[in-house]
């Protein structure tokens, strides 16, 4: 669904990412870990056309999207959330998670201020899928309450709501878990599965919460300093020593 072929970025002298390949199945949820600074992020904002490589090439459904502006990638149905955004505020839940759809260019300027009929057909349109997704999420009750009103772990859902709402192909998500209880990050882990099996997106997630690692994820990639450091299943991985001494840390054999 997803290669990516020895790609590299700087900014200035600071090398980001270092010849970094992997790619991800299709329907497949595929793991990204490593320490802070690794460059997860990054790589996630290369894939979405944030930032343009300096060499290397992205490949997305077998088309190349290097060069690609990050419209047009989100038209060929990849879609992400972000490490830390929140919902905006003086909008619904419902309102949110319509933002992911993207309104029908003819309606243009005038149209969507007077509101013609065409584009209040395309609100409740849009308003419909969007119940329909947050239902899906276990949300709905919250749908018109304002955004800012919920807890950080709601609002994490509803953004993801918002990402999965035009039914992409690919789901890109930075640290979900982030600020979740462990019975949370459990519920999570389910709904990061289902999104596959249900939708049959192919999932990247970025996350330091091993706990969801392991639940959601059949393949981790292993990232540090801009290089991809290992590749394969989670257990073989998290046991490689170079991903113990630079990420997981030597506690970590104690913890598990
Ligand atoms: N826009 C930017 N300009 C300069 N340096 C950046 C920029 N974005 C990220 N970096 C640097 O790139 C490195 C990798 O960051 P990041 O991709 O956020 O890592 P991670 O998500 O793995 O924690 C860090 O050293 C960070 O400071
Ligand atoms: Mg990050």
């Amino acid at each position: 669904m997803l290669d990516i072929r020895n790609v590299s970025l700087s900014f200035g002298a600071l090398k980001v990412l270092n010849n970094a390949s992997f790619s991800l199945g299709k329907g497949e949820v595929l793991g990204l870990i490593g320490p802070n600074g690794a460059g997860k992020t990054s790589m996630m904002n290369v894939i979405t056309g944030i930032h343009r490589p300096q060499t290397g090439e992205i490949r997305l459904g077998g088309i190349d999207i290097t060069t690609s502006k990050p419209h047009e990638i989100a038209e060929r149905g990849l879609r992400r959330t972000f490490q830390t955004s929140l919902l905006c505020s003086g909008m619904s839940v419902v309102e949110n998670v319509m933002l992911g759809l993207e309104p029908q260019p003819a309606y243009g300027f005038w149209g969507a201020l007077v509101g013609s009929p065409k584009v209040r057909q395309w609100e409740e349109e849009a308003r419909q899928k969007s119940m329909e997704m947050l239902d899906w999420m276990g949300m709905a009750a919250f749908a018109d309450r304002p955004g800012s009103s919920l807890s950080f772990g709601q609002q994490r859902l509803v953004e993801i709501a918002r990402a999965l709402v035009s039914r992409p192909s690919v789901l890109l998500l930075d640290e979900p878990a982030v600020g979740l209880t462990a019975p949370r990050v459990d519920e999570l882990a389910e709904k990061i599965v289902s999104i596959r099996t249900e939708f049959g997106t192919s999932i990247l997630l970025i996350e330091h919460v091993m706990q969801l690692v392991f639940a959601a994820c059949s393949r981790v990639v292993v990232m540090n300093a801009g290089e991809v450091i290992a590749d394969g299943d989670p257990k073989t991985v998290t046991a490689d020593p170079r991903v113990v001494e630079s990420y997981l840390g030597r506690g970590y054999y104690a913890e598990s």
